[in-house]
């Protein structure tokens, strides 16, 4: 568990379901995902069945807010050592939130993989949030491509971010217990 001003960063468990569930069946959360908000929990299942699979390996976690502890608002990390990703509920969204879990997190990916020269971000152009929030972290425009992902029918492109280890500052937040 990693603690930060406002937020609690912990591993995944599957009683996670419901409010992740409620994440990824948000239209609004899912706009520019690689795919579809989740109609049904058994597709919510399925992904927190991978995350809760990759918990000893993944430095990925659940955001609980320190204020009101119990109810997950977000995931954020590594999904693979070198690929960062993250989700939030809308009601929690322009608070600084997700800049504050990744400052926190990404420092320790790094540590985790010391070989690994790069963490790397795949975002929908479209999404300039994500884009901001990666330029924020210190995430630099690498490249484009067309066609990456096709969702429901429509293709849509991607932009291809990294963050150097250099740029990457050393963990802040402190790691009880
Ligand atoms: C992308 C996403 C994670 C951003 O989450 P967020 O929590 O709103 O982002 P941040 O925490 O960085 O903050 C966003 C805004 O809050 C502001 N902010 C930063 N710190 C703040 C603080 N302490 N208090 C208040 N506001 C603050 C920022 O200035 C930023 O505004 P700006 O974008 O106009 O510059 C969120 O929109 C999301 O979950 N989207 C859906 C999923 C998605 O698209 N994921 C990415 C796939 S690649």
């Amino acid at each position: 568990m990693i603690l930060t001003d406002r937020l609690i960063l912990r591993p995944a468990r599957m009683e996670d379901l419901m409010d992740l569930h409620t994440i990824m069946s948000d239209p609004r959360a899912m706009r520019y995902w690689s795919h579809a908000a989740h109609a049904g929990t058994e597709r919510t299942e399925r992904y927190l069945t991978g995350m809760v699979a990759a918990v000893p390996e993944a430095e990925e976690y659940m955001v609980e807010l320190r204020a009101a502890p119990g109810r997950v608002v977000g995931k954020a990390g590594c999904w693979r050592p070198d690929e960062v990703g993250y989700i939030f509920h809308p009601d929690v969204w322009g608070k600084g939130y997700a800049y504050e879990a990744l400052s926190a997190i990404l420092p320790r990916a790094f540590a985790r993989s010391p070989d690994l020269p790069a963490i790397t971000a795949d975002v929908d152009p479209r999404n300039t949030a994500s884009v901001r929030l990666l330029e924020r972290l210190g995430f630099e425009l690498r490249g484009r491509a067309e066609n990456t992902f096709e969702v429901e029918g429509v293709w849509t492109d991607s932009v291809f971010l990294s963050l150097p280890r250099a740029r990457s500052v050393s963990p802040a937040a402190s790691i009880p217990g």
